[in-house]
């Protein structure tokens, strides 16, 4: 190929790439979701046979299983006095086969008031808030914003993930990456001691509930949800995903009438026990 001709072909790789990032690919995925961490350890692919053989090093460090993970994590998320502390524990945890898949710059703890009277817990990060560092900060972030200001909820949230780094593609977190990280979250909740939860979207309410329903049965209704360990209760509500409504916006009623219905419960002042 002369040079003219590279230079060619270099601005038509260019433009097909800028035209699938326009259309929000970012990530090339298998159809069906790898569960790294179920198969216990993740063996790169060996070199094509022209490079010289180079030993295949594991991805991330050794991470035999979800139980060693899981209690790597409750260790890091007990010994947390605030959110500080508990924010540096995130940073340095390894456990959570996502840290190494899908975040490309960072763990993703919260944004909000530290002391809120709603912890509102959505999914896990995308692209925006992987390069933020900020939980709902991307499109969908802003439209929750407009939604929680709208019902009088702006400076009443505490806003996190049920998973700290970004799932490749935006995939689902699987239900591993959650439990690997449930301790942590559990330990927000215990350091903010909101009043009430706000589950937003089907993988953050099936999560945090242990319900196997979807979320347009779920949304809408109130919830015990209890923390591992039983020491904490508090009511719960899930909504729709704010990213399913910029898809479906006949759907904004629902999630709205939701959003009220939380509001006035938190309004409402508590009963004496
Ligand atoms: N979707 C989520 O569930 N969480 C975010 O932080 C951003 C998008």
């Amino acid at each position: 190929m002369n040079p003219s001709q590279t230079a060619q072909s270099t601005a038509a790789i260019e433009s097909l790439l800028a035209f699938w990032a326009d259309g929000g690919v970012d990530a090339m995925l298998l159809d069906v979701a790898v569960d790294r961490i179920e198969a216990g350890k993740f063996v790169p692919p060996p070199p094509p046979a022209r490079l010289p053989a180079v030993a295949p090093t594991p991805i991330r460090p050794g991470q035999p299983d979800v139980g060693v993970a899981l209690a790597k994590a409750q260790a890091a998320a007990a010994a947390a006095q605030d959110l500080a502390q508990l924010a540096e524990a995130i940073s340095a945890f390894d456990g959570c086969s996502l840290r190494f898949e899908g975040a490309a710059r960072q763990a993703v703890f919260y944004r909000g008031r530290p002391d809120a009277p709603l912890v509102v817990v959505g999914e896990g990060p995308g692209a925006e808030e992987d390069a933020q560092g900020l939980p709902f900060v991307g499109r969908a972030g802003q439209l929750l914003d407009r939604m929680l200001a709208a019902a009088g909820l702006t400076d009443q949230v505490f806003i996190t993930n049920t998973v700290f780094w970004r799932p490749p593609g935006n995939r689902t977190p699987t239900p591993a990456e959650q439990l690997i990280c449930q301790p942590f979250v559990e330990r927000a909740i215990a350091l903010v001691k909101p009043k009430m939860l706000l589950l937003v979207g089907g993988a953050s309410a099936k999560s945090m509930l242990k319900k196997e329903e979807g979320i347009l049965s779920l949304r809408g209704r109130w919830f015990e949800w209890r923390s591992t360990t039983g020491e904490m209760e508090l009511p719960a509500m899930p909504t729709l995903h704010p990213a399913f409504l910029l898809r479906q916006p006949a759907a904004k009623k629902r999630a709205w009438s939701d959003l009220l219905t939380l509001a006035e419960r938190l309004d409402r002042p508590e009963r004496p026990a």
